[in-house]
């Protein structure tokens, strides 16, 4: 893996609808080509080693839009996993998911579950998809456990950190996103991995999500490889004169 490439990249995947709009079709159809663009950059990922790949898929915001589009998500999102697996396992990639995965429907859950189970053991890219997922829905929900682990006694309040917090969260075992990429030009977060992306490098670019491939993500690391990331720190140079 050359030395600039980071370990954990997360996507905001946006412009589905306008892809669509721009060729006079219905937004559905946008959705089923970014399902290329997923399948496309997961590759990439695991060709260069990145070792986790976060795709925001689905928000919890997103159930708020018309009954037809999210089933539709659904579907194609069942459908996706099922026919996708086959290259999650050729690409020697693992599979997770995180968000209030209770939300969706059984046959989503379902597939999710054999993915993850088939792939567990693979080697490569982790590729995570966030799915009826906020997070601040994640923040509460690991104050809620850590609150009932309090009222159990088995934690006392001072005992609580930023490390039990971040133990608490969905995939706590995953190392912060890097690079967060989104993609259709809107300078925002969305509520995504809120907690996990305090100090990661943020890189907005006007391409819509069902056109951005390779090349698109090569220029996206190659910005993120030009910048000087000090944690809060400072930047130590050798002494001059
Ligand atoms: C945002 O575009 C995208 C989504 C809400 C869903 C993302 C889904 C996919 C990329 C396809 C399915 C995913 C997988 C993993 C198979 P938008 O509809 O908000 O676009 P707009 O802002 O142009 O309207």
């Amino acid at each position: 893996m050359p030395p600039a490439t980071p370990r954990h990249i997360a996507i905001i995947m946006d412009g589905n609808g306008r892809w669509a709009e721009a060729r006079g079709l219905r937004r559905i159809r946008g959705h089923e080509a970014g399902a290329e663009s997923v399948r496309a950059i997961a590759e990439e990922c695991a060709r260069l080693g990145v070792e986790q790949l976060t795709l925001y898929a689905f928000s919890e915001e997103n159930w708020r839009r018309p009954r037809l589009e999210t089933e539709f998500l659904m579907q194609l999102l069942k459908r996706f996993i099922a026919a996708e697996r086959e290259t999650l396992l050729r690409n020697q990639m693992r599979f997770s998911a995180i968000g209030r995965l209770d939300r969706l429907p059984s046959g989503v859950r379902k597939e999710l579950q054999k993915t993850i189970r088939l792939t567990a053991n693979n080697p490569k890219t982790n590729l995570c998809l966030a799915l009826s997922y906020g997070g601040r829905a994640e923040i509460a929900d690991a104050a809620r456990r850590i609150a009932e682990r309090v009222a159990s006694g088995e934690l006392k309040p001072e005992q609580v950190t930023e490390a039990t917090v971040a133990a608490h969260l969905y995939q706590p075992e995953m190392p912060e996103p890097d690079l967060v990429i989104r993609t259709a030009g809107e300078m925002r977060l969305s509520n995504f991995l809120l907690w996990q992306v305090s100090y990661a490098e943020f890189y907005v670019t006007d391409t819509l999500w069902p056109d951005f491939r390779a090349e698109h993500l090569k220029a996206a690391i190659e910005d993120f490889g030009r910048r000087e990331r000090r944690f809060g720190g400072l930047v130590t140079r050798p002494a001059v004169g």
